[in-house]
């Protein structure tokens, strides 16, 4: 029979799991399945961990989440096609919930089915070889709580083990000598400790601007955020402010490039990360930058070099759960045979033909039309429920230009789902005044 290696079961193995799952359900004869997973319990960046720099295993922990973190995008933005936040709440709930709402609904969905009987929790892939005379993969494997190895092979590998876990940790001149607090975002588990801190965040994206906020939310006396390409740009409450990049440290005071200077207590480096695959031998690990296109990739998913192997959510992220859903059911029907794996010219042309389509993109909305054209296109090919993607697009315009006017009161709008016509209702707290994220007062509290 067939063997299907699932690399981690974060949203995007969890998708692949549920299109086996919804083959099976129609009648299909599918693959053995076994998707790896590091950590006790499936739902990947959504899966809090207080813990940082490695987990009680000595493994590195894997997610960047803290505590009131807020989806960033509307929710109205990632809804399944198939599994929509009206059939998981049975109400309409708000635009924008926190970290745990979202792990409850992403969850909710692959427990309909029986799949966690595919998983191996605990469980870390240590090395992938590709066998040539056999045309298999041999998939050695960890169980950490006991220790024990396995080795296995297997048809085929799909990678799902993210990238936003392995720090971009830059130098900068003089840091050493920065009494307080350095860390990465990564390592950042809330802005408590931040109040009446000055604080500085290096980076200009999305960390930068959410933990920038956050540390403002819980009462820092100042927030200095430190660009190197360009401004975020919005307009900021009073004691927020944005610099130039930093030049250098001296104790612990910052010099910026425009030659301003700036006393800081704590220094949060949200410069992004690394796409690193410990697991995978250099003909098989993807190397790119953060991007909506990584190179070597035939339709965002197969790895052109071996097309047996297969990475789902490796692009940069404007649209996430349904994307991950659109390359997981492509890639299944690869594996199924009801999609004909192209040959090299055919895949190099198309990678072509995308790629100049990328380099073409001039700002954000460009990235966000591309992306909404790549799911598109992957869903034309798939039994995967078509839905209104341009909508969808049409949606993260509106939270564009709805953030840029304003920054700490955006996630108070609301958006119509394209799946249901539901219209979302407003959270009964301004997101600003909110302390407590759990599941529990998003849904159950009155005021
Ligand atoms: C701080 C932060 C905030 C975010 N906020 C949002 C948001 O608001 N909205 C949104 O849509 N997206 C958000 N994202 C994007 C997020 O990456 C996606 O939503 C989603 O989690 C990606 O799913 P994934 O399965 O590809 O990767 P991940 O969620 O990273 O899951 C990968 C899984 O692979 C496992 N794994 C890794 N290596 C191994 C190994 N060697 N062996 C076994 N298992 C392994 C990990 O334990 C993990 O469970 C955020 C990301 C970050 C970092
Ligand atoms: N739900 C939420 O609220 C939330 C919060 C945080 C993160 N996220 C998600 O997490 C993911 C990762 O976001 P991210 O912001 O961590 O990474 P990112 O989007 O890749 O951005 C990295 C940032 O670091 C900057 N940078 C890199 N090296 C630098 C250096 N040497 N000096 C100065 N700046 C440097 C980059 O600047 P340049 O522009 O110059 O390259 C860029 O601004 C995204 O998917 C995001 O949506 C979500």
């Amino acid at each position: 029979m067939t063997r299907v290696a699932i690399i981690g079961a974060g949203p995007s193995g969890m998708a692949m799991l549920r299109a086996f799952e919804a083959a099976r359900a129609a009648g299909a004869e599918v693959p053995e399945l076994v998707c790896y997973e590091k950590q006790t319990d499936w739902g990947g960046q959504w899966n809090y961990s207080w813990r940082t720099g490695l987990d009680q295993y000595g493994e590195p922990v894997h997610s960047s989440m803290y505590r009131n973190l807020w989806s960033n995008g509307p929710k109205e933005g990632l809804e399944f096609a198939d599994y929509t936040f009206d059939e998981h709440f049975g109400r309409p709930i708000s635009s924008y919930p926190p970290r745990e709402v979202l792990w409850d609904y992403i969850a909710g969905r692959v427990e309909k089915s029986d799949v966690r009987k595919y998983v191996r929790f605990e469980t870390a892939v240590r090395w992938v070889r590709y066998n040539e005379e056999t045309q298999d993969f041999i998939v050695v494997s960890q169980h950490l709580p006991t220790g024990a190895d396995s080795v296995e092979t297997f048809d085929y590998v799909v990678v799902a083990s993210g990238h936003f876990s392995f720090p971009n940790f830059p130098e900068f001149a003089g840091i050493e000598t920065f009494p307080g607090l350095v860390t990465h975002a990564h390592d950042f588990r809330g802005a408590e400790g931040l109040k009446d801190k000055d604080v500085l965040v290096i980076g200009s994206s999305y960390s930068a601007e959410d933990i920038g906020s956050q540390a403002y939310k819980m009462g820092a006396e100042s927030v200095t955020a430190s660009y190197r390409s360009a401004p975020m740009g919005y307009d900021w409450p009073d004691g927020f402010s944005e610099r130039p990049c930093v030049q250098r440290f001296d104790g612990n005071t910052v010099h910026f490039a425009d030659g301003s200077t700036k006393d800081v207590d704590a220094v949060i480096m949200c410069t992004g990360y690394l796409h690193k695959y410990p697991f995978l031998p250099d003909d098989l690990g993807l190397v790119s930058p953060n991007n909506v296109y990584p190179e070597g990739l035939y339709r965002g998913v197969v790895w052109d070099r071996n097309p047996r192997l297969f990475y789902v959510g490796a692009q940069d992220q404007w649209f996430t759960f349904n994307m991950f859903d659109a390359q997981a059911w492509y890639v299944r029907d690869l594996i199924l045979g009801r999609i004909q794996m192209p040959e090299r010219d055919e895949r190099a042309a198309s990678m072509a033909e995308w790629k100049q389509r990328f380099e073409a993109i001039g700002g954000a909305a460009d990235e966000i039309r591309f992306q909404g054209e790549y799911v598109k296109d992957l869903i034309a090919q798939t039994d995967y429920p078509s839905f209104d993607v341009d909508g969808v697009v049409e949606i993260f315009l509106a939270w564009k230009q709805d953030k840029a006017g304003d920054i700490m009161g955006y996630r108070d709008y609301t958006y119509k789902s394209v799946m249901t016509g539901t219209h979302s209702v407003k959270h009964h707290t301004p997101w600003v005044e909110e302390l407590d994220d759990s599941l529990e007062r998003y849904l159950h509290a009155t005021v």
